[in-house]
């Protein structure tokens, strides 16, 4: 294959509602791999979109008496302008409602077809999930969804089903090998164990149940299971099947949230396998985020809106909170203390207070880089073999640290190089302290660019110029 491109992908959130801090998770981390990747010459394709269909979204617009047509282009609306307030820009964005997707998901169940067989399905289903439970599932959790809080509603509904055991072996033997890798490793040995006891999936909805949806083809009595059509976005989003996208797919690495994972890992490879396609690279499985401690809930009036916070902080200080203290696979607290602390202490004091000061002592003493020293920092990403490691394995907040790390051993050299003493009676040590310093902030800067792409660009506008001078404080104290 020539040229294929890189292509990072994200969950769909259901626009049942206005995003929440949560959702940011998804965006950050890709957006991270995207900025990255294009940052070493790669050509990256990014995909986002909104996913809305399906019951949740129907009763939330009928409880509201809005047409859900006009509920979902209203809240899909919402979501777009908050991948884009958090400095994200998508090549690719795919509403699940948009005709080329529907039709394309109507090709694509012609094209599974084989594996796919009517049955009577009984037993259980969360709606909130959009997910039917096993007997197992339901014993384990005394019949109440643990996410929704909800208990579970008794279905008994003919249905169209798509022959997971055809696949099993194939996925289990991907999974395990790495070919489908799936991050963190815990997260895999759950798949590994989940899928043993997978059973064939309902694909399909009697009309009467769920009438928003895509229709399956050739049976107007029933309608795509929501997930059919969501997990198709992937693919749809790139043209297939009407076009060939193997310039694009596979996925390089594909975000999700750890509630999602088991679709996947297991339904998703499965609808893969079938339509002959190779699976994605890399599942990224991150945690959720809680806040005070607890499940984000709107019953518990906990939920936090990213948008306060954006206007509080600011685009970078956000992006700064959600990839470093935010771990990137284990569940993490939001606090306003911890967010308040972190700018303070890190952004403002730390890296805010070095930028200036350095600044300050360049002007003052008539000290810049050579423009070799400036392409060496600027290239510092490439050169440095344990941050590539980080990245590679989608280790972000501990690349995060990494970069910190070299933030307070440029804190440190300063208090004892002391250059503004050295200046008096060493006129060239201190030229020599100061060039090593701004030099180490432009690597800084370099490394920093897929994190806080504003933050970088300004570090490295003050430490590439032939004359440096002093920027506004880049994280000013309210
Ligand atoms: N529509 C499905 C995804 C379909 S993908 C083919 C869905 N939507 S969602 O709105 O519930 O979630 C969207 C993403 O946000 C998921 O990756 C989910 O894990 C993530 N999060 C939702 N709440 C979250 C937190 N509290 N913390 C971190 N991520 C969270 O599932």
């Amino acid at each position: 294959m020539t040229n294929k491109s890189l292509y990072v992908c994200t969950a769909i959130p259901y626009v049942n509602g206005a995003p929440h801090v949560g959702h940011a998770l998804d965006y950050l981390l890709a957006d991270t791999y995207f900025r990255y990747q294009t940052g070493q010459g790669k050509t990256v394709r990014f995909q986002a979109g909104t996913d809305e269909h399906g019951n949740k979204i129907w009763s939330k617009a009928a409880e509201l008496g809005v047409p859900v047509e006009d509920y979902v282009t209203e809240n899909a609306a919402k979501f777009r302008a908050f991948i884009d307030k958090l400095g994200v820009h998508p090549t690719d964005f795919v509403r699940t409602t948009d005709p080329a997707h529907e039709r394309r998901c109507q090709l694509i169940w012609e094209r599974l077809a084989p594996h796919i067989y009517q049955s009577t399905y009984e037993g259980w289903y969360c709606s909130g999930c959009e997910r039917f439970i096993t007997e197992n599932e339901y014993k384990e959790t005394h019949g109440v969804c643990p996410d929704h809080q909800k208990p579970y509603e008794k279905l008994s509904e003919t249905n169209y089903y798509f022959r997971i055991s055809d696949f099993k072996d194939a996925i289990r033997q991907k999974i395990e090998s790495d070919e489908l890798r799936i991050l963190p490793d815990f997260r895999k040995k759950e798949v590994l164990h989940l899928l043993a006891d997978s059973p064939d999936v309902s694909i399909s909805r009697p009309r009467k149940h769920l009438s928003w949806g895509v229709p399956v083809p050739g049976d107007a009595d029933q309608v795509m299971y929501v997930w059919i059509d969501a997990l198709a976005n992937y693919i749809t989003v790139l043209g297939f099947p009407e076009t060939d996208i193997s310039s694009v797919w596979p996925a390089d690495v594909q975000v999700v949230g750890k509630d999602i994972l088991r679709f996947h890992a297991i339904i998703w490879p499965a609808m893969l396998l079938a339509l002959d396609l190779p699976l994605p690279k890399t599942l990224l499985s991150h945690g959720h985020i809680n806040v005070d401690g607890a499940k984000m809930s709107k019953s518990l009036g906990n939920v936090v809106d990213p948008l306060d916070v954006l206007e509080k902080y600011g685009l970078d200080p956000f992006r700064y909170f959600f990839l470093r203290h935010i771990d990137t696979f284990a569940d993490s607290d939001f606090t306003w203390d911890k967010f308040s602390a972190a700018y303070t202490g890190e952004l403002a004091n730390d890296l805010g207070n070095l930028v200036s000061r350095l600044a300050t002592l360049c002007a003052k003493n008539s000290v810049s880089l050579p423009s070799s020293s400036v392409s060496k920092a600027q290239a510092a990403d490439k050169a440095d073999p344990a941050f590539a490691k980080l990245m590679d394995e989608f280790k972000f907040s501990k690349a995060f640290d990494y970069i910190w790390d070299k933030v307070v051993a440029l804190n440190k050299q300063i208090d004892e190089d002391q250059p503004w003493a050295l200046a008096k009676t060493d006129p060239a040590a201190a030229e020599r302290s100061l060039k090593s310093l701004a030099s180490g902030l432009l690597t800084v800067a370099t490394l920093l660019a897929p994190f806080l792409p504003e933050t970088s660009s300004k570090i490295s506008a003050v430490f590439s110029a032939p004359e440096i001078t002093p920027p506004a404080p880049l994280f000013p104290k309210s």
